[in-house]
């Protein structure tokens, strides 16, 4: 069989719309990402892959060989949840490229040396759960079980019991060091998030490194009150110490180059019209090349917070809930990719991904193919149908080429 990755898209471009913003909003386990997890099941099940979930909730099709040896395993992939009101490129392509790609081989009659495997990682936004590239972290042991089982949704339900309602035993997550083992190679496709590639007239660019990233949750608590009876003087409004420092963190960020620093997320409890808040949560996404910058302009984030919370006769806590550091992704692997793919520019990127999780234990390495606006984590991210083809291509030859 052979389809397009345009038309592999196109078949779950209903999934998940998100009416109030445009784009996608298909969050891990909600019933838009189980229908994208059945989808490619199914997609899956077409080429005659063998599909398996294993216990940390990745779905795993599988190209054996004859022998059904599956060491040194080629694995390409990505994820299927999304931000909310995100683009439909960010983790689908990567899986849609990854089924073409398959389907460019067999056509060819061409048959891998080695096992080949499509994974999809389930909750890499974190836009649920809020740790990002949850289940590699698990599948390596990144985050210990006991702490991602104990994460909260908005509505206070847990991991565990998220992934129990939707099928997945809780209590056998964690570390797969045989799996882990197996693998030879990680190639993830994947949509790219920034502008590097629209002058170079290049499709598709292999990528260098992964900016180091963390997120913090900044809780302000101040005295929840009355909005017409409290004078102005007499507040301790803890949403006027997190606007403030909001509106503080670009002169901070752009004290250091290349630091990217991003409040994208605030929930004042308990949030109504005619009441001061008493409490408010603050997530903070800071990035840079260099992580004692990052852990610099985190800290003169936090002490700003603390002075704008006594200002406010409040007080603020701040809880690190992730931390990545920089990844340069395998440079063996990389110089491979670069002899099968001479055209290809080499980028790095500011985007988190589960290659950046695998990269510790595996070789692992990454394809980015061109977005024309340059916006990712919005509806307005794109992929031309061309490109898409030409990623897809690339894949497959990068899957044939000797690259373990
Ligand atoms: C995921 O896309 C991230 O970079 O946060
Ligand atoms: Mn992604
Ligand atoms: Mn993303």
């Amino acid at each position: 069989m052979s389809s397009s990755v345009a038309s592999l898209l196109s078949s779950i471009a209903d999934v998940g719309q998100d009416t109030m913003r445009g784009g996608y909003s298909r969050p891990v386990y909600s019933i838009a990402e189980l229908d994208l997890r059945s989808w490619f099941i199914a997609e899956a099940e077409k080429r005659a892959l063998e599909v398996e979930i294993d216990y940390n909730g990745i779905i795993w099709a599988w190209w054996d060989l004859p022998s059904g040896d599956r060491t040194g395993a080629l694995v390409t992939g990505s994820h299927l949840d999304s931000v909310p009101g995100g683009g439909a490129f960010d983790g689908p392509l990567g899986i849609a490229s990854a089924l073409v790609a398959i389907d460019f081989l067999r056509d060819q009659g061409r048959q891998p040396e080695q096992a080949l495997a499509i994974a999809v990682f389930p909750e890499e936004e974190g836009s649920r759960y809020g740790i990002a590239c949850l289940g590699s972290r698990l599948f390596t042991g990144a985050i210990p079980k006991s702490r991602a089982l104990s994460l909260t949704d908005e509505s206070g339900t847990s991991f565990a019991e998220q992934s129990s309602a939707v099928g997945i035993d809780p209590s056998r997550m964690g570390p797969d060091f045989e799996r882990l083992s197996s693998i030879g190679a990680f190639i993830e496709l994947h949509v790219e998030q920034g502008r590097g590639l629209i002058d170079l007239e290049q499709p598709v660019a292999i990528g260098s490194s992964i900016l180091g990233h963390g997120r913090w949750r900044l809780r302000f608590d101040g005295q929840g009150n009355h909005a017409g009876t409290t004078l102005m003087t007499g507040r301790r409004d803890p949403l006027i110490a997190a606007s403030a420092l909001i509106s503080s963190i670009p002169s901070i960020a752009l004290d250091h180059p290349g630091a990217r620093a991003t409040v994208g997320r605030v929930e004042p409890i308990p949030g109504g019209t005619n009441v001061i808040a008493s409490q408010v949560d603050a997530w903070l996404d800071v990035r840079h090349p260099d992580d004692a910058v990052t852990s610099l302009v985190v800290s003169r984030i936090t002490e700003r917070a603390q002075e704008y919370a006594l200002e406010q006769g409040c007080t603020v806590s701040v809880r690190e809930e992730s931390l990545s550091p920089t990844v340069g992704f395998d440079i063996d692997l990389r110089r491979r990719l670069e002899a099968e793919l001479p055209q290809a520019p080499v980028l790095e990127t500011g985007a988190g991904h589960d290659a950046g999780i695998l990269a510790a234990y595996v070789p692992s390495a990454m394809l980015f193919v061109r977005n024309p606006t340059g916006i990712s984590h919005s509806p307005e991210e794109h992929v031309e149908d061309s490109d898409a083809e030409a990623g897809a291509t690339k894949l497959a030859d990068v899957l044939m080429a000797d690259i373990r």
